[in-house]
């Protein structure tokens, strides 16, 4: 059988951080970056979710607006937007299915074939692979430990003027788990005005801060409107009901929703109705407050873990807040060859970090997650995957 398949269907590409090696249930895997499920406030969504069907019946079912409810906007612009510091109304906002879609739709909106997408090198592989489709060309910027380096973006900018959109994850960086400073914060969205390029602000993690405060969003100090923040429930409450958020200027705005629209017409009715009731009825500042603590003691751990088991030489990041940590092993190490034999031989996974860059080569990263696994298998996989490494060493 030869299926012709679009030019835009051979882009597609598994994503690394999804890797079926990692479901035998021996394997203690760092890899997924998923949230832990037993934080999720499974009683409290069951009574949502009854109260709705109870009060609504039929029409909790039905269609609704592309732009998402009125009231579960409301909600997001005067809680979840107001923490990041963002004053902005219901009618600033549209829902997506997750951040997810709202990456991809950026892609969709500002970037033709062969344009350049600026990001932070690495960045979320999520991203980089819906990109992809929109076939650009990528240029990364490099980071030190205040996030993506403004005199290198700017350099970007000027060497290549069909750049048309900056993504970047400012807070707990997908995979390096680094925040961006609060003036590179201010630098961005002023070089988002000077150059009038849309900067696309993924900020899924912001809300699990570990110690500290947290910083203001790059949105926060936009102007003239050139930043875009995608907003999420996935990692503060529940990823299965898929809603996320675009935070745009009104003509920005109005292509995500028509985007929207062409794309899945809503995002699901009863999805959106259940976070309303549960957020009516619960607190949902003390729930993250509540799982906040339970990463905080895994993310402690896991760094404990690193300085007890793993070789000195290995660099790591420490991150404030989110789910992951960033290892430079040392360069004759091929993370990838290094997975194999960690899966086979020591029953522990993680995610090769080459995968996360714009630029081939980078073999020698690799991303831990803690936040899927509990302490006690945290404590057994770092020691053997801190024994494997010293094979190594
Ligand atoms: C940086 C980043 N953006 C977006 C997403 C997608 O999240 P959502 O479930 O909101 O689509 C993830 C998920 O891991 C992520 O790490």
């Amino acid at each position: 059988m030869q299926i012709r398949f679009s030019e835009r269907a051979k882009c597609f590409r598994p994503s690394e951080i999804r890797n079926k090696l990692f479901d035998d249930p021996e394997i203690i895997t760092f890899a997924a970056g998923k949230p832990e499920e037993t934080l999720f406030p499974v009683k409290d969504v069951m009574e949502a979710a009854k109260h709705v069907l109870k009060l609504e019946g039929e029409k909790a079912l039905q269609y609704s607006d592309t732009q998402g409810l009125r009231e579960i906007r409301q909600m997001i612009a005067s809680q979840r937007m107001k923490q990041a510091g963002v004053n902005v109304t219901e009618d600033d906002i549209t829902l997506t299915s997750g951040s997810q879609q709202g990456i991809e739709f950026s892609a969709k909106i500002f970037v033709n074939e062969g344009d350049a997408i600026i990001c932070e090198n690495p960045s979320y592989v999520g991203a980089i692979n819906a990109f992809k489709t929109y076939r650009p060309k990528y240029i990364g910027i490099p980071m030190d430990e205040d996030g993506m380096i403004m005199e290198e973006l700017e350099k970007a900018l000027i060497a290549n003027p069909n750049a048309r959109m900056i993504y970047t994850i400012p807070d707990f960086q997908n995979p390096t788990g680094r925040t961006m400073s609060i003036d590179r914060r201010k630098k961005l969205a002023e070089i988002g005005s000077k150059y009038q390029i849309p900067v696309i602000e993924d900020s899924p993690y912001a809300e699990l801060i570990y110690e500290g405060v947290r910083a203001p969003a790059v949105k926060s100090f936009d102007k003239d409107g050139w930043v875009v923040m995608l907003g999420t429930f996935s990692k503060i409450f529940c990823p299965g009901l898929r809603v996320g958020w675009v935070c745009a200027s009104e003509e920005m705005l109005q292509k995500y929703i028509l985007a929207k629209q062409s794309s899945d017409l809503q995002c699901g009715s009863l999805d959106e109705k259940i976070i309303i009731a549960y957020m009516q009825k619960y607190n949902l500042n003390e729930h993250v407050e509540e799982i906040r603590k339970v990463y905080r003691e895994r993310r402690d751990l896991m760094l404990e873990c690193i300085r007890t088991y793993f070789p000195k030489e290995i660099k790591y990041t420490i991150p404030s807040g989110g789910f992951f940590i960033w290892l430079e092993l040392k360069k004759e190490i091929n993370a990838k060859e290094l997975l194999l034999e960690a899966v086979k031989n020591a029953k522990v996974a993680f995610v090769p970090g080459g995968a996360f860059f714009t630029d081939s080569g980078h073999s020698n990263y690799i991303r831990l997650s803690f936040s899927f696994v509990d302490k006690e298998k945290i404590e057994m996989g770092m020691k053997r995957l801190g024994s494997l490494l010293y094979s190594h060493y």
